[in-house]
């Protein structure tokens, strides 16, 4: 089975995001990644549902939410009601994290995940049933173009260990190029988010081709 390219829109040119969307829709993306900051829970502000409703008639892939923002639960419903497909919450942005999944799932949205790369996978151990996908960070998040930390891969493979037959997808995010992807692919990865491993040169086709 191939893995899913996630482009993340953050290293788009902003100035022209619908354009940017269907670019990377027809050039391939599997799910269309956008990264929601708050300049509180992470050093950075970006985009909010307003965006997210309007890149919405863009495409009809799947709109992946990264939610990097705290708290969340005030913010989920609007996430859900711009066009979400999937709703990706971080373990540390949430005192309640089953309660903030149970509230994903109750909009009929999937949810999402996310561990900062110094979180261990114990911290989600018991909420399980209630996840459909995980996002490991490789990156502290905030930004674009940072370097890979590697001890993700450990972490994305006892995450696999974990999830066993459960039919939850592993999403990693940050620092993913054409070098590392194989090796996340093989540690269990099922989703790789790149931002300026896409957007680097015009060819947004090649480039996600690179990492597949
Ligand atoms: C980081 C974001 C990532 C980021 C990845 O906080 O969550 O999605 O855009 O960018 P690259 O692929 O450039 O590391
Ligand atoms: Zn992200």
């Amino acid at each position: 089975m191939s893995v899913k390219i996630a482009p993340s829109i953050l290293s788009a040119d902003f100035a022209r995001l619908g354009e940017e969307v269907r670019a990377i829709d027809s050039a391939g993306a599997d799910y269309i990644h956008v990264d929601v900051m708050d300049g509180h829970f992470v050093p950075n502000l970006t985009i909010g549902p307003a965006v997210v409703k309007a890149l919405r008639p863009h495409t009809a892939k799947v709109f992946d939410v990264h939610l990097m923002i705290e708290p969340v639960d005030p913010y989920v419903q609007a996430f859900a009601d711009a066009g979400s497909d999937i709703i990706t919450v971080h373990a540390e942005a949430t005192r309640h994290l089953d309660r903030t999944l149970q509230l994903i799932r109750s909009l009929d949205r999937k949810a999402g995940v996310s561990l900062n790369p110094a979180t261990p996978e114990s911290a989600i151990a018991y909420v399980l049933d209630k996840v459909d996908l995980i996002l490991v960070m490789s990156v502290n998040p905030g930004f674009g173009g940072q370097s890979f930390i590697p001890a993700a891969l450990d972490k994305i493979r006892r995450l696999r260990d974990m999830v066993g037959s459960r039919s939850i997808e592993i999403e990693v995010d940050g620092g993913v190029t054409a070098d590392n992807a194989r090796s996340l692919a093989d540690a269990g990865a099922q989703v790789l988010v790149a931002g300026s491993a896409v957007f680097r040169t015009p060819d947004y086709r090649a480039n996600i081709a690179a990492l597949r």
